[in-house]
């Protein structure tokens, strides 16, 4: 690395708290923040307007190569667009957390999708989540978390989420909705949901948000810390 900021990458299932981890460290950092899964969810969405099918595999990969997708910062949370349109809660939405996971399987979608990630994430200074950043997208990334917390605690989570905007679901359904797409996540051929050999695990279940942000903020200082003295030890021989 030659002065350039770190790429941080944070990976973890659904309800690991990661979207809320990566959005505080970005912010304590000032890094800029990629919500990779964002961008899946953002394919099933356009898949499901254009009238695609999720196992379509070569026209959500044409899909997946010609996504218009910007985010901006907004007051709580980031904004997503899609061709110029906000889509930040249209892709929340249960369906399309399930038709991102499995439009997340083909792989046209993740090889179209990986140079996207890496344009983005080029210039470091960037705290990028999803799933397979630490082994895939940035295996060469300098931080590595894995965020996890029970079945329990992350469906849970997940429940209050989606009553917090006013959705209609029972506990049972939530529950039946993580197990799918944990399944879906862990068990697909191609870059599935696991830790790096090199990530540091964080079990979020115990530890609020701000905590489990401190914790990966902290691992960048030493990164820093590190690279400094080395620097600095060479600059001596
Ligand atoms: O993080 P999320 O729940 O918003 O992600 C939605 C889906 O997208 C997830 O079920 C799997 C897929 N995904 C992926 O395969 N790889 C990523 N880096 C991010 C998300």
């Amino acid at each position: 690395m030659s002065g350039k900021l770190p790429v941080v990458a944070i990976d973890g299932p659904v309800g690991s708290g990661k979207t809320t981890v990566a959005r505080l460290a970005a912010k304590k950092l000032g890094y800029v923040l990629v919500d990779t899964g964002a961008i899946y969810r953002s394919v099933a969405l356009k898949a499901r307007q254009a009238d695609v099918d999720w196992n379509d595999a070569d026209r959500l990969g044409e899909l997946a190569a010609n996504l218009d997708i910007r985010f901006e910062e907004g007051r709580d949370k980031q904004k997503v667009f899609l061709d110029g349109v906000e889509v930040t809660d249209a892709i929340r939405e249960p369906e399309i957390s399930q038709g991102a996971s499995e439009v997340s399987a083909h792989a046209p979608v993740r090889d179209a999708l990986l140079d996207t990630q890496r344009d983005l994430g080029l210039s470091g200074g960037v705290v990028m989540e999803g799933r397979d950043i630490g082994t895939v997208v940035f295996p060469e990334a300098q931080v590595k978390a894995f965020v996890g917390a029970s079945i329990e605690i992350r469906v849970q989570r997940r429940f209050e989420e989606l009553k917090s905007k006013g959705k209609q679901v029972s506990l049972e359904d939530t529950l039946r909705e993580v197990r799918l797409r944990d399944q879906r996540d862990e068990q697909r051929a191609l870059a599935p949901l696991k830790p790096a050999e090199d990530a540091v695990l964080i079990d979020t279940g115990p530890l609020s948000a701000e905590e489990v942000a401190d914790r990966v903020v902290a691992l960048v200082s030493d990164f820093i810390e590190k690279e400094t003295q080395i620097k600095h030890e060479n600059h001596k021989s």
